[in-house]
């Protein structure tokens, strides 16, 4: 239905939670996969779930925070695939405190990881897209990246930086035929985050994103192939006309 078959997609953070279920559905629309991640072991089991889908995968052990790393395993996945018509910017961390709280190095860490992370991927693969004038990039931001949270200053702050480079990326190469656009999640659960994130509730005595489920319009709360449903929409053609867009998934909690 998406017109994806035997395209070549990159998917960092796909060892878990939000980025394997991506994976695992662009591989069941045809895609090949490479996968850059710190886990290797669940990075692993997601390549086993996407040659079990009948496509093939290439786990390339990367910290996307380190721009070196990137490009080695960019390039071998170039070698290996021959090009790359997607790059799904989806790993990420958190770290739960209040601005005050936040350590120099918390603080630092979420910034290495999830902005950094995400500019060194596009720096890396966006010169090959324009060369072949074609291909997709989406974002995992958050609609945290649209109003702030007390308790989520670096995070929340990480994810309005997305979402900027999002937009100035989506109009620097808008010409060259590359759609870039962002997903902003709400309240996921069955991921490595949303456990650590609903642990840190719990410690401070404050409801879990089920226990909180009621406060979401549609009723329940969100898993990861609510997610990969919108990011096969915007790694296909179907979507052709949108570029730096920021597109809420969550339920109806948030709606600007
Ligand atoms: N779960 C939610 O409710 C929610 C909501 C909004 C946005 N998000 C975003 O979704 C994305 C995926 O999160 P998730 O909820 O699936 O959590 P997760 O912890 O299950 O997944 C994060 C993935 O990123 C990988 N990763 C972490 N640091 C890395 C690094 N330095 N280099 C390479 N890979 C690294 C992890 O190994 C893991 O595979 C994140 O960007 C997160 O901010 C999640």
């Amino acid at each position: 239905m998406y017109g994806l078959e035997g395209k070549v997609a990159v998917v960092s953070g796909a060892a878990t939670g939000i980025g394997r279920a991506i994976a695992v559905r662009l591989a069941r629309e045809g895609c090949d996969l490479g996968i850059l991640d710190v886990n290797e072991e669940g990075a692993k089991q997601t390549a086993a779930l996407v040659e079990r889908a009948g496509r093939r995968c290439h786990v390339a052990l990367t910290d996307v925070s380190d721009y070196q790393q990137v490009r080695k395993s960019t390039d071998r996945l170039l070698e290996v695939f021959g090009r790359i018509d997607l790059l799904y910017n989806n790993a990420g961390i958190i770290r739960i405190a209040t601005l005050a709280e936040t350590s120099l190095e918390d603080f630092r860490d979420v910034f290495r990881v999830n902005v950094d992370g995400v500019f060194h991927c596009c720096k890396a693969v966006v010169p090959h897209m324009m060369e072949r004038r074609s291909g997709k990039i989406v974002n995992t931001a958050s609609w945290f990246g649209k109003i702030g949270h007390a308790g989520y200053g670096a995070y929340c702050a990480s994810k309005y930086a997305v979402i900027g480079l999002t937009q100035s990326l989506a109009r620097e190469v808008a010409s060259h035929r590359i759609n870039v656009n962002a997903v902003c999640p709400g309240t996921i659960v069955d991921t490595c985050m949303r456990e650590e994130a609903d642990k840190e509730s719990v410690r401070q005595g404050l409801a879990t994103a089920r226990e909180r489920e009621g406060n979401i319009p549609w009723g329940r709360v969100g898993v990861p192939e609510d997610i990969a449903r919108v990011a096969v929409f915007l790694a296909s053609d179907e979507a052709e006309y949108m570029t730096g867009q920021a597109i809420n998934v969550t339920g109806g909690l948030w709606m600007q």
